[in-house]
């Protein structure tokens, strides 16, 4: 490390941080990712890109991997969907490690920009009891009922970039990340989103023959899903615009859970007994974006339809269920 970079991609062995470093590429920038992960993990492994691997949580390394970088963006953390973060809220809170000694070191470092991966996690739970929920605005987030562990780590660490704004003039740009799915993201283990995990199951009842699956709740509660293209546009925007306030970046189209499993199952050609696990993590009852700031600042929100996102996520899982099967 030390050379001069125009970007250092922290967490880029991961799903959206792997497809960042593949974009920046694209567009002619030079590109140093980190991960804490060995590399046959990464999600995807860009040669072109310096490869890194360090625990960002400690301030040395995080010193280290923004050395000699113009722009920062900050992907690095321990999450995923439901089944992890309500059974590992300890470890998300930890990631804190990671977003102030990333913040501390890019300031320090004299970096021109840094982006902070937020989350819809940090609205309020109170605002999102009805599955017929109200769409979430900014000033949601306050008075703070966020997500248990992870959603206040999250809650903190975007604060943390205002105050460095703020008190240091430091250029900082947070989006708050709806639910993202596509290809090359996490699909199995435990910390796969309802997108991908229904992808699979979906896949290995394809696969089997045995058509019966098992969804999480009573499939009435609600979410919005963005696709990795969306949220690819969106975070570089961000980046690059004027505003440092917290901002949606998520879809709008709202569905239920066994909404999302109709779509699915359209795409596969099957439909599926499906059985519904009360005692499984399920989050908010119902959670959906605003997109009324982000249309205001950038005229410009997520458009990808669920449908035709999950049409190519859909065939990447079942090529990797089928080659697990083999
Ligand atoms: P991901 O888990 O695929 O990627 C995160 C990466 O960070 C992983 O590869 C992990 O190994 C790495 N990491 C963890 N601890 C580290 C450490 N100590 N040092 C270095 N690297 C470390 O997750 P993702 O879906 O790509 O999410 C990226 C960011 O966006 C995260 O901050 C996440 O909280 C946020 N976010 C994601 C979503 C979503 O739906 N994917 C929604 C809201 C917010
Ligand atoms: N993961 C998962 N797996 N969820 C399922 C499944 C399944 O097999 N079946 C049904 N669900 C339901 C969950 O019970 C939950 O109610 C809903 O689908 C959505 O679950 P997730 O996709 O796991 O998470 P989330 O939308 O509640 O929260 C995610 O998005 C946030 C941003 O919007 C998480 O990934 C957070 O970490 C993220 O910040």
């Amino acid at each position: 490390m030390g050379k001069q970079v125009d970007v250092v991609v922290a967490g880029g062995g991961g799903f959206i941080g792997g497809h960042l470093v593949g974009a920046l590429l694209a567009q002619g920038l030079t590109v140093r990712s980190i991960d804490i992960k060995p590399r046959h993990e990464w999600y995807q492994l860009h040669d072109a890109a310096e490869n890194v691997i360090a625990d960002l949580s400690l301030l040395e390394n995080a010193r280290a991997g923004v050395e000699g970088a113009r722009q920062v963006y900050m992907l690095a953390a321990d999450m995923g969907g439901m089944g992890f973060i309500e059974n590992n809220k300890a470890a998300c809170m930890m990631s804190v490690l990671i977003s102030t000694h990333m913040l501390k070191a890019a300031h320090e470092a004299g970096v021109e920009r840094y982006f902070y991966s937020s989350s819809a996690c940090v609205y309020a739970a109170g605002k999102q009891t009805d599955p017929n929920v109200t769409a979430l605005r900014e000033e949601d987030a306050y008075p703070a009922q966020a997500e248990d562990g992870y959603g206040w780590e999250k809650l903190f660490s975007e604060r943390m970039c205002r105050h460095f704004a703020e008190d240091y003039g430091f250029t900082t740009r947070v989006a708050r990340y709806h639910n993202v799915y596509g290809p090359h993201g996490t699909w199995e283990g435990g910390r796969e989103k309802a997108p991908a995990a229904v992808c699979r199951k979906v896949a290995q009842a394809v696969l089997s023959g045995d058509h019966r699956i098992e969804i999480w709740g009573d499939g009435l509660q609600t979410r919005s899903f963005m696709y990795i293209d969306d949220c690819l546009h969106g975070t570089q925007m961000i980046m690059k615009g004027d505003s440092g306030v917290p901002v949606n970046l998520g879809s709008s189209e709202l569905v239920t859970i066994n909404q999302l499993v109709d779509i699915v199952e359209r795409i596969a050609g099957i439909r599926c007994e499906r059985s519904y696990r009360l005692d499984a993590p399920q989050g908010v009852r119902g959670r959906n974006s605003d997109n009324t700031l982000i249309r205001e600042i950038y005229g410009w929100e997520p458009s990808v339809s669920l449908a035709d996102g999950l049409e190519k996520t859909y065939a990447w899982v079942y090529d990797q269920v089928k080659r697990s099967h083999q």
